[in-house]
C-alpha cells in the first residue's frame, strides 16, 4: 500500500475559454479549419476546474482577454517556486501579451515576480520536484523554450536545473511528456526526449512510471497530480491502468475541445507554490 505523504493542499491558477478559437497554428495539435466548440470548452474547462476544487484545492481565476484565444494555457504564464516567479517570454507574437496578465496576477498576490529576458513558456516547459534530490527543476527545451532560460531559471530561483531536449515535434513542451506524480517521482515518455536526456531521467527517476507513445499523444501525460489524485485526459486510459498500479488514483476529465489547440489537463493549470 502506498503511504501519501504528499499529499497537501494545493493552489492553481486557471483561465476560462471563454475567447477560445483556432486562428493561428504553432504547433502541429492547431488545425485553423477545424471548428471550435467555445461553449463546450467552457463546460470541459469548469468541469476540470470543479474536480480540482472537489479534490481539495484551490483555483485562481484569471480573467481572460479577448484577442487572446490560447490564454486557456495558463501553465505557460510564469514558474513560480516558494513565491518567487519567474515570468514567460512567449516564442511567438500571437500569446506575447499573456505574460503581462500572468504578471499583475503574481503583483497582487505580493509573489516577487522577474522579467526573463530568455524566451520560456513558464509550467510548459518547467517544473519542480521539491523532494527530489533536495528540490529539483526539470526543464524542456527544443521546440519554445530556449536552453539559455534554462541558467535564467537557475539563476533566479536557487534551484538546480536539469535541462531536457525534446525531440518529437508532436511534444513541443515538457508538460506533454512528463510530469510529477508526487514531490519526489515522475511519469515520462521517453521517446519525447533526446538520447542524453532519456539517460538522465533513467538515472534521477529510477521508479518512474514509464508511459507509452500512446499515452503522450492522448495527452495523458499533461496531467495534473496532488500526490495521489492525478487528474488526466479521460482519452488516456492506458495510462490510468499504469497509475493505478503504481498505487496512484486516476481521475480522467473530458476536455476533447481543448485538444484543439494542442493541450490539455495540465496545459489549463498553473501551480502556484507559494
Ligand atoms: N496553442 C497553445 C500553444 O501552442 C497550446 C499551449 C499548450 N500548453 C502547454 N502547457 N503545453 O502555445
Amino acid at each position: 500500500m502506498r503511504i501519501y505523504l504528499d499529499l497537501v493542499t494545493r493552489s492553481y491558477l486557471m483561465s476560462p475559454p471563454e475567447h477560445f478559437v483556432v486562428e493561428y497554428a504553432i504547433n502541429p495539435w492547431m488545425d485553423t479549419n477545424a471548428p471550435v466548440d467555445t461553449e463546450l470548452a467552457v463546460k470541459q474547462w469548469e468541469g476540470l476546474r470543479e474536480t480540482l476544487v472537489r479534490l481539495g484545492h484551490t483555483v485562481h481565476v484569471l480573467l481572460p482577454e479577448i484577442g487572446l484565444p490560447d490564454m486557456v494555457y495558463a501553465a505557460n504564464g510564469a514558474f513560480s517556486v516558494d513565491g518567487v516567479v519567474y515570468g514567460a517570454k512567449f516564442k511567438y507574437p500571437q500569446r506575447a501579451a499573456e505574460a503581462a496578465a500572468h504578471r499583475r496576477f503574481y503583483e497582487t498576490l505580493g509573489w516577487r515576480y522577474h522579467l526573463a529576458s530568455e524566451t520560456n513558456e513558464g509550467e510548459g516547459d518547467f517544473t519542480y520536484l521539491p523532494a527530489a534530490h533536495g528540490g529539483l527543476i526539470l526543464a524542456g527545451h527544443g521546440f519554445r523554450t530556449e536552453v539559455t532560460a534554462h541558467a535564467e531559471a537557475q539563476e533566479v530561483l536557487g534551484r538546480p536545473v536539469i535541462s531536457l531536449r525534446l525531440t518529437d515535434p508532436r511534444i513541443y513542451h515538457l508538460d506533454v511528456a512528463l510530469q510529477p506524480l508526487d514531490d519526489a517521482n515522475i511519469a515520462y515518455y521517453p521517446g519525447a526526449f533526446s538520447e542524453s536526456a532519456q539517460k538522465v531521467l533513467a538515472q534521477l527517476f529510477p521508479d518512474a512510471v514509464v508511459a507509452t507513445e500512446e499515452d503522450a499523444l492522448t495527452f495523458g501525460l499533461n496531467l495534473v497530480s496532488d500526490g495521489r489524485n492525478v487528474v488526466l485526459n479521460s482519452e488516456a486510459t492506458g495510462l490510468a491502468a499504469s497509475l493505478r498500479s503504481a498505487g496512484y488514483v486516476p481521475v480522467p476529465v473530458e476536455l476533447s475541445e481543448l485538444k484543439k489547440g494542442g493541450g490539455s489537463v495540465k496545459c489549463c493549470v498553473a501551480e502556484l507554490r507559494g
